[in-house]
């Protein structure tokens, strides 16, 4: 069977960056005027008083330090509290598709490849900004790639799942060279007035080159030895925003429209189920866990990922064998694991093993085993 390598990845990341303390001051600048407004109801029982978050509660609960954002000054405005976006004409490259084809070049270029050795796209990524014509395709347009493109939602594994999509499409010769993107624009979703998820998400934007081994170009091309994906239907990440929202005018910006999680219920479902899908996988490919140098994981909460490779190696692992980068990018969806891959792979020699695992609502598990070419 043909190898199928990952030839160079490229990272997109946005301009603003907002520390805890800088989110803390205006939430909890946003819970002083809501509770002085709501004095009179608070005291009478009819509403309940917000409560202030606290940086310290952020680092130990989540490891998340700070966050870079597409827009900041809206989220930092206690009256306003979300990114401001201004809508742009149809004629104007979208929001998604600037941030593609940023990290889209920097992937070419790490994989030494023009943009005519690519004949397909896949933007795969949690959330797309319309449903129609694909984001992809735009991108496709944008950098002049002939074939085909078309976008994928698999909310936090979109990105496992698209790498998945492009190696296939490689080795079924539908495609010599894919791009697989992501787009994350995170702080779009996430409701900047609940206490409990204010501070979990950043923006960033990730791209991957996809393509045989023999047209491979690159100096740190990894193959994808196997792949592997699981789904398990769970309401506890969800976010109901959709097109039929318009059509409830009562509902349609309710709460349930922005990211909505059970983040203790989370944490303990989901870390047994990729322990076990990792050892599964690995167990199939006939590797062990002390073969895998290096494990690139989903980037939503450090003290899930220290405890899934705890239970994995019995054993803590080290930063160099666990690399953390939520600290500076918090919680960026499918992003988060190639974030991972791209800033620490360098230092790997040829034969090295790595594994690539996602995680997040749906369920939604995707595992790649890499090996440093
Ligand atoms: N500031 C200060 N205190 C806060 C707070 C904040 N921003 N948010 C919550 N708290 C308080 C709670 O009120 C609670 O207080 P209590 O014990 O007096 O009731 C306490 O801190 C613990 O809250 P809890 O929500 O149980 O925290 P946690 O330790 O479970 O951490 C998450 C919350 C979300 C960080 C954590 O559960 C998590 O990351 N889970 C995994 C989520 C995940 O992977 N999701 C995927 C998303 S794509």
């Amino acid at each position: 069977m043909k190898t199928i390598v990952i030839s160079g990845t490229g990272l997109y990341t946005p301009p603003n960056c907002i520390t805890n303390e800088e989110l803390v001051a205006a939430f909890n600048e946003y819970v002083h005027h809501y509770n002085k407004e709501h004095a009179q109801a608070i005291e009478t029982g009819t509403l309940t008083a917000l409560q202030e978050s606290s940086s310290e509660f952020i680092v130990k609960a989540s490891g998340i330090r700070q966050r870079y954002v597409m827009e900041k000054s809206g989220i930092l405005n206690p009256a306003i509290m979300q990114p401001v976006i201004y809508e742009r004409d149809s004629a104007q490259p979208s929001l998604q598709c600037e941030i593609a084809l940023a990290a889209a070049k920097e992937a070419l270029q790490s994989a030494n490849k023009k943009v005519e050795d690519v004949d397909a796209v896949i933007v795969a990524c949690s959330n797309l900004q319309r449903p129609y014509p694909a984001i992809a395709i735009e991108v496709q347009a944008a950098l002049g790639i002939k074939g085909f493109a078309f976008d994928m939602n698999v909310a936090c594994s979109s990105a496992t799942f698209g790498l998945q999509m492009a190696a296939d499409i490689v080795r079924s010769q539908q495609a010599k060279c894919v791009l697989a993107i992501n787009p994350e624009i995170c702080s779009a979703g996430l409701s900047f007035k609940d206490r409990d998820s204010h501070f979990i998400f950043g923006d960033a934007c990730t791209a991957a080159v996809v393509e045989m081994q023999e047209t491979a170009k690159s100096q740190q091309a990894f193959a994808i030895i196997s792949s592997k994906t699981l789904t398990q239907y769970s309401n506890n990440i969800r976010s109901n925003f959709g097109y039929l929202n318009a059509l409830d005018p009562q509902h349609e910006h309710s709460r349930d429209k922005l990211f909505t999680q059970n983040g203790r219920q989370v944490f303990r479902e989901v870390v047994p189920m990729v322990v076990q899908l990792i050892n599964q996988h690995l167990a199939e490919n006939k590797l062990t866990v002390a073969e895998i140098k290096r494990f690139w994981l989903h980037q939503a909460n450090v003290n899930m990922n220290n405890l899934i490779v705890e239970k994995l190696l019995g054993r803590a692992a080290t930063r160099v064998e666990a690399p953390i980068i939520l600290d500076e990018y918090a919680n960026t969806a499918s992003a988060g694991s190639v974030i991972a891959f791209h800033k620490y792979h360098q230092d790997l020699v040829s034969g090295d093993l790595g594994l690539l695992c996602s995680f997040g609502a749906g369920y939604s598990i995707g595992s790649l085993i890499l090996r440093k070419l």
